[in-house]
């Protein structure tokens, strides 16, 4: 890598990706999210946890552009280098940027895939959607990243309702990477999973947030999922985020009556 290029990314990842101001959406008292203010690096894997209701999902929702917020503003800084105003964007900017710079893993595999169709067209889908055409080309990007998610390339044919759920989840993750999304939102990606298949879903899903470089911003409600992949983490209860730090710090030290509870898993989600 030439100085240019190492000042380069290194200005580059001194600026947030992500830049998130006094978001809310409440559809009752305390149910919702509000007034949740942060912001993300390039590379670095934001945990959100809190027990179930306590809106991590909602916020999820308004930050990948899926819902309008009642107040607060999302920018989000694109590969130009431009920040976008997420919510004054059209409806279709969002939904190219969903496609293609950014990723989302759904809970269940079944809401992220298109289960009618092969593993293979299931990866090729956002590389056409990014321009490639040539069928040799998606062909071989399909192969190489079934190899990445640990499935056998043999079954680039097979329809995905043939899978176990594991390899459902795996096809999903390379299905949003293939097309090298610098953003990526996860909503408890183990979470319908037997523990030993979450175990090694969870070292693939580190091996790969690490190798590519992803900001990530990952729900969850089990604190060994934020402890195995999180930098930093927000506690949410009710509606609110009660506490804000680093992993290790929240985990080992926690501040708040509410994040106390948590870690000493008095709490059962
Ligand atoms: N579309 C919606 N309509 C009405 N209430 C909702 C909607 N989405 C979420 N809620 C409510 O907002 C609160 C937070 O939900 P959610 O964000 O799904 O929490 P979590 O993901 O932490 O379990 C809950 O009380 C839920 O019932
Ligand atoms: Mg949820």
């Amino acid at each position: 890598m030439s100085a240019a290029e190492q000042l380069h990314r290194l200005s580059d990842s001194n600026t947030p990706l992500l830049r998130v101001e006094d978001l809310t959406r409440l559809y009752g008292p305390q149910k919702g999210c509000q007034g949740v203010s942060f912001e993300l690096y390039p590379g670095e894997v934001l945990g959100i946890v809190g027990e179930s209701g306590s809106g991590k999902s909602t916020l999820l929702s308004l930050l990948s552009g899926r819902c309008q917020p009642d107040r607060g503003a999302v920018n989000y800084r694109d590969h130009n280098g431009q920040w976008l105003d997420l919510y004054q964007a059209s409806e279709a900017q969002r939904r190219s940027l969903l496609r293609t710079q950014w990723g989302f893993v759904e809970q269940s595999p079944r809401d992220g895939l298109r289960m009618g169709v092969s593993a293979g067209a299931n990866i090729g889908e956002r590389l056409m959607a990014q321009g490639v055409r040539h069928y040799g080309q998606l062909r071989a990007a399909g192969l190489d990243w079934l190899e990445q998610v640990e499935i056998d390339p043999a079954r680039i044919d097979d329809l995905p309702k043939t899978f176990s759920g594991g390899m459902q989840q795996r096809l999903q993750i390379a299905r949003n990477l293939v097309s090298q999304p610098r953003l990526v939102f996860m909503d408890e990606p183990t979470g319908g999973l037997d523990v030993s298949v979450q175990a090694r879903l969870l070292d693939l899903l580190r091996g790969l947030v690490r190798e590519l470089d992803l900001a990530v911003v990952l729900v969850t409600h089990d604190l060994a999922v934020a402890r195995l992949l999180a930098d930093r983490l927000l506690v949410m209860r009710r509606s609110e985020v009660v506490e804000a730090g680093l992993t290790d710090q929240i985990l080992d030290d926690p501040q708040h009556p509410y994040s106390q509870l948590l870690v000493s898993s008095v709490l059962q989600p």
